[in-house]
């Protein structure tokens, strides 16, 4: 079962926690989210200067059709909140490429690396219905990197992101949950009463493709970090 921790300031909790980690293993390889959840955390590793220079990352998921340069794009998004303020080398970063036309190869080089680079530490943050990268409900516990059709409620939640009139993705490539599930640490943070109702599915519902998030129960190593407002 994911061991839970409720706390005032769940950004400064994981940045510690990730921080210690690069200190002690400077090629940390880490696996990394977007959103809006994890913004603080990489906030807090910025300000505190880390050597990134042997650090490797695996990103979560991209969107169909979008090019790395794409504002929009998850790739800028890391860029913008994280690498570019860090000495990461460029040929650490590794993403799913939503650009490419053979998907199966893409999605197999994703998971040919993680095979070979496995992911120490991997950040999650939780989908109000309980996808955890990209997997919706319904996504197997046996499920590997693939393009997935994002559900409705997905491109609803997201939809802030995106100014009225622009295009908005409804697909993704994303690492699966057999993916996610072989990091040796997760840490899945959840921050407001919005995420209630799907962190609480996830820690005491069945473990079920119907909230994807609940197979963590099945990982040795998961941590739950909740914020005061996540009311469980
Ligand atoms: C992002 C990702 C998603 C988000 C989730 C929560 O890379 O994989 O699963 O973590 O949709 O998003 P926010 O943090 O915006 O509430």
């Amino acid at each position: 079962m994911p061991k839970l921790i409720k706390s005032q300031d769940p950004d400064a909790l994981a940045a510690d926690m990730i921080a210690e980690f690069i200190q002690q293993k400077p090629d940390a390889v880490l696996g990394l989210a977007t959103g809006s959840t994890p913004i603080g955390i990489y906030k807090k590793l910025i300000e505190k200067n880390l050597d990134f220079s042997q650090v490797r990352t695996f990103n979560l998921d991209e969107y169909v059709g979008l090019s790395q340069s794409h504002p929009q794009s998850y790739y800028h998004f890391m860029q913008e909140n994280l690498f570019k303020h860090t000495n990461i080398k460029k040929e650490n970063i590794n993403f799913l490429n939503g650009l490419v036309s053979d998907i199966q190869k893409e999605t197999a080089r994703y998971e040919d690396l993680m095979r070979q680079t496995p992911i120490d530490i991997q950040l999650l943050g939780i989908g109000t219905n309980g996808h955890i990268a990209f997997n919706e409900p319904g996504s197997p516990q046996d499920s590997t990197s693939r393009k997935i059709v994002l559900s409705q409620q997905t491109i609803k939640d997201n939809s802030r992101f995106f100014s009225p009139g622009e295009k908005q993705p409804e697909e993704a490539l994303s690492m699966g949950i057999q993916s996610i599930m072989a990091a040796k640490q997760i840490i899945l943070i959840a921050k407001g009463q919005n995420k209630t109702k799907a962190i609480h599915t996830a820690l005491y519902g069945p473990s079920t493709t119907d909230c994807p998030a609940s197979f963590l129960q099945n990982h040795r190593n998961c941590i739950f970090i909740l914020d005061p407002h996540v009311d469980i």
